[in-house]
């Protein structure tokens, strides 16, 4: 997939100019490097952006020059893009940038500056005494990126379409006798075949009693007949991850194991069913968790129903209980996230089921296609 057109980029840089105006900023400095990624392709693990009406500063050391060079060079440009070497520390070049644009009133991205940083270049900038003013601000970039444009939603649609060929062969590696570390080998290995570039997080091979714990990795536990087994696993492709969870059974699933994989399977589905533009966020978790309070497993569903996926793999929006003093999110086309409630049974184990869907204009498009089956693996 080609990455977003320097016009997909336009818009973007149109959006958040806006927020120069609304907070009445001269220069916003973005240092997320997924942020940064967002507005200019630029995809270095170091760098900063700096915003202005009329430019898109970029700040880069030597190791990002030769492919900065070469994006700019291609239709995925950044449009008004200036360059900036970083010949030994960034915010020394960040002063020296901003003092040579004349910004003044200048915004930070709060949740992305530590103390230390932001003590250093509010000391820094007082000593060179003009005036230079750093204020915070909150969820500029996050605010847009919520919504995915085209380009984001053709990434995001293909990302999640190649699970479900390394799902069909992790299923299959699922057998007694081999340890959770093999089975997650496996997947990562099949994700690796089906061409992304990295893993999206830690692949999840949660076996046993180790399945009523949401965030296990994979361990050395061996599987055994009758174990429900966790699957996690996720991608990222051209920057953009999916993440898909199913649960199976070795061998001929308990009784316990198709009641418990059931009820959260309905408690997908009616979330799903309730995901439309205008709905809260939290209207979509409410269905799931109404599904398991009826079954009786309310208290074993501890975590928030889905999280938005994007360049990061836990991004808004939050698909949760209504939280106290936060607005509620309600619901636009564009938005994609993941549905994914569980049920976790100390000492049993437990059962979570995971899809990404995007919102469209009347409901919602699920992106993962693999079947949910708790499947009597017979090998
Ligand atoms: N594996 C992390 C998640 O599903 O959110
Ligand atoms: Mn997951
Ligand atoms: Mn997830």
């Amino acid at each position: 997939m080609p990455l977003p057109l320097s016009a997909d980029l336009s818009s973007r840089h149109t959006r958040v100019r806006r927020t120069l105006d609304v907070l009445n900023l001269d220069a916003l400095v973005i240092t997320n490097t997924t942020n940064i990624r967002y507005l200019s392709n630029h995809a270095g693990s170091a760098g900063i952006l700096v915003v202005t009406a009329d430019a898109m500063h970029l700040l880069i050391d030597f190791r990002y020059e030769e492919a900065a060079r070469t994006l700019q060079a291609s239709s995925s440009a950044c449009p008004s893009l200036r360059t900036w070497p970083v010949p030994a520390s960034y915010d020394e070049a960040l002063l020296s940038c901003l003092t040579e644009i004349g910004a003044t009133r200048v915004g930070f991205e709060a949740a992305h500056v530590t103390v230390a940083r932001h003590d250093w270049l509010v000391r820094s900038a007082a000593a060179r005494g003009q005036g230079m003013t750093f204020r915070s601000t909150e969820r500029v970039v996050e605010a847009l990126r919520v919504v995915k444009d085209a380009a984001e939603t053709a990434m995001l649609r293909e990302s999640a379409g190649r699970l479900t060929k390394v799902a069909s062969t992790a299923v299959r590696a699922v057998r007694a006798g081999v340890t959770e570390r093999a089975v997650a080998a496996v997947i990562e290995a099949a994700m690796r075949e089906a061409g992304y570039e990295r893993q999206a997080f830690d692949t999840i091979v949660a076996s046993g009693p180790n399945a009523a714990l949401p965030h296990y990795r994979a361990g050395d536990r061996i599987l055994e007949a009758g174990d429900v087994v966790v699957l996690d696993f996720g991608g990222v492709l051209d920057g953009y991850c999916c993440d898909l969870t199913r649960t199976v059974s070795v061998g001929t699933p308990t009784a316990d194991a198709l009641r418990v994989h059931q009820a959260v399977r309905d408690a997908q589905q009616a979330a799903i069913a309730a995901v439309r533009p205008g709905v809260a966020a939290s209207a979509v978790d409410a269905a799931a968790r109404t599904v398991l309070e009826a079954r009786g497993l309310g208290q074993a569903f501890g975590h928030g129903t889905g999280h938005g996926l994007g360049l990061d793999v836990h991004e808004e929006p939050r698909v949760t209980r209504p939280q106290p003093d936060v607005q509620p999110t309600l619901l636009e086309a564009g938005m994609v996230f993941t549905v994914e409630p569980g049920a976790y049974l100390p000492g049993w184990g437990g059962v979570r089921i995971e899809d990404d869907v995007l919102v469209t204009e009347n409901g919602c498009e699920v992106l993962t296609s693999v079947p949910y089956d708790l499947l009597p693996l017979t090998h």
